[in-house]
């Protein structure tokens, strides 16, 4: 059977990492303004998915129709907010990991979706027992990119 989502339509997953330019100051204004184009442009186009944000790293799934996740991430590598960006991972999947979210925020703190603390401040988002199989997944491969960042 042909992967699709809901809709019938096949879905494309495309996970990258990026090297964030945006100074320390700024970083809480800068953040919510990518968090809300992101989710309000998101919504009307279809697309799912998660951004995880460290002191210096960006890594984020984008899930929808191949078409429009290839339009996006055009446009996001245009983005002079963040450089290097290197795709991870690419290719049809099966059904959305991340389908509740136009754009979940994942971090280490702060005002997070899906949180990276464990109760004792341990980073930890493998294990936690509201992700599912498949985002703890994901997360692996978004954290052991730029895992090496986190604090
Ligand atoms: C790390 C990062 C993630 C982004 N994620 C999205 C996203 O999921 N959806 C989106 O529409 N724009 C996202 N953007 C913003 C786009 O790069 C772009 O600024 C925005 O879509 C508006 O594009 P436009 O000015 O060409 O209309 C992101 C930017 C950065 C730096």
């Amino acid at each position: 059977m042909a992967a699709s989502d809901e809709s019938g339509s096949p879905v494309f997953r495309l996970i990258y990492q990026s090297h964030s330019r945006i100074p320390k100051s700024d970083r809480p204004t800068v953040l919510g303004e990518i968090f809300s184009t992101a989710r309000s442009r998101n919504k009307g186009a279809d697309i799912t998915g998660a951004l995880l944000i460290t002191d210096h790293y960006f890594a984020q799934v984008l899930e929808g129709p191949q078409g429009t996740v290839e339009e996006l991430y055009g446009r996001i590598s245009a983005d002079p907010r963040h450089e290097r960006l290197a795709v991870l991972d690419s290719g049809t999947v099966d059904e959305r990991a991340f389908g509740k979210w136009s754009m979940a925020q994942v971090s280490a703190a702060g005002h997070a979706d899906i949180p990276l603390h464990t109760a004792n401040g341990e980073i930890h988002p493998a294990a936690p027992s509201h992700l599912t199989a498949e985002q703890s997944k994901v997360f692996a491969t978004m954290r052991n990119a730029i895992g090496a960042d986190t604090v």
